[in-house]
């Protein structure tokens, strides 16, 4: 890595700003994401390391009709401040969704956040108080650990084969708050856990951690993003 390499830059950052920072902004660092999304936006550069979709793939025209026809029939509503969970029938939406999928919620439980991140940010805070355990696979979304960071979590990485985070090494994450899992095209490995593995690794839950799932991202598998970030939260 070179010294202005985007990873060397977003760790710089902190310790030369000129502002006295909070000390949670120590673990704030610009996303190095963010950087190597940035050197995509130069002409020529086609980058096989953000996850970026194909632009051919982008409803264009769906969302222009879509924006219009709001625009149209409620504009009112739509330019004005809303409940910040969301709004009542796209919240009522997502829960009959859900059910369909065998996931029964009542649109009490729904919250609307502006992409999977903030989630992952919402889970940490109300989940993480410094020193923390966290349980996480090997490798995993890095996204994920910076909005984790800033909680002070301490961060334990189960050991993981091709199928995912080994059932028998839930041990080691004893009293952890929660597991963060990626079952479906993990990030960044690409991989799908199989039924068998996900299975054990609820059983293993179970039975040695006596930890409950909180689903906090299923929504992600229905845009597309294809992640499920399920949380555990120490019954003992
Ligand atoms: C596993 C995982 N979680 C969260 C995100 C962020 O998703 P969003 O753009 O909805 O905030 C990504 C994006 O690639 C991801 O791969």
């Amino acid at each position: 890595m070179t010294a202005n390499s985007p990873l060397t830059r977003a760790t710089a950052t902190t310790a030369t700003s000129p502002w006295a920072l909070a000390r949670r902004a120590e673990r704030m660092n610009p996303s190095v994401i963010g950087e190597i999304l940035k050197i995509t936006e130069r002409p020529g550069i086609i980058s096989l390391a953000g996850g970026l979709p194909s632009p051919d793939s982008f409803p264009v025209e769906a969302m222009r009709e879509a924006t219009a026809r709001v625009l149209r029939d409620a504009p009112r509503e739509a330019l004005q401040y809303a409940a910040s969970e969301g709004i009542a029938p796209l919240r009522e939406w997502v829960a009959a969704h859900l059910a369909e999928q065998g996931m029964p919620v009542d649109a009490s439980q729904v919250l609307i956040t502006t992409g999977s991140q903030q989630g992952l940010d919402l889970v940490g805070k109300v989940l993480i108080d410094a020193g923390s355990g966290i349980a996480v696979e090997a490798p995993t979304y890095l996204g994920a650990l910076q909005a984790f960071a800033p909680y002070e979590p301490e961060v334990v990485t189960l050991p993981c084969d091709d199928d995912g985070p080994l059932p028998e090494s839930l041990g080691i994450a004893k009293g952890a708050r929660f597991l963060y899992v990626l079952p479906n095209f993990q990030n960044p490995s690409g991989r799908c856990m199989s039924e068998a593995r996900r299975a054990a690794l609820a059983d293993a839950r179970r039975n040695t951690l006596r930890l409950s799932f909180v689903t906090v991202a299923a929504a992600e598998i229905e845009c597309g993003v294809a992640i499920l970030a399920q949380a555990l939260r120490a019954a003992t």
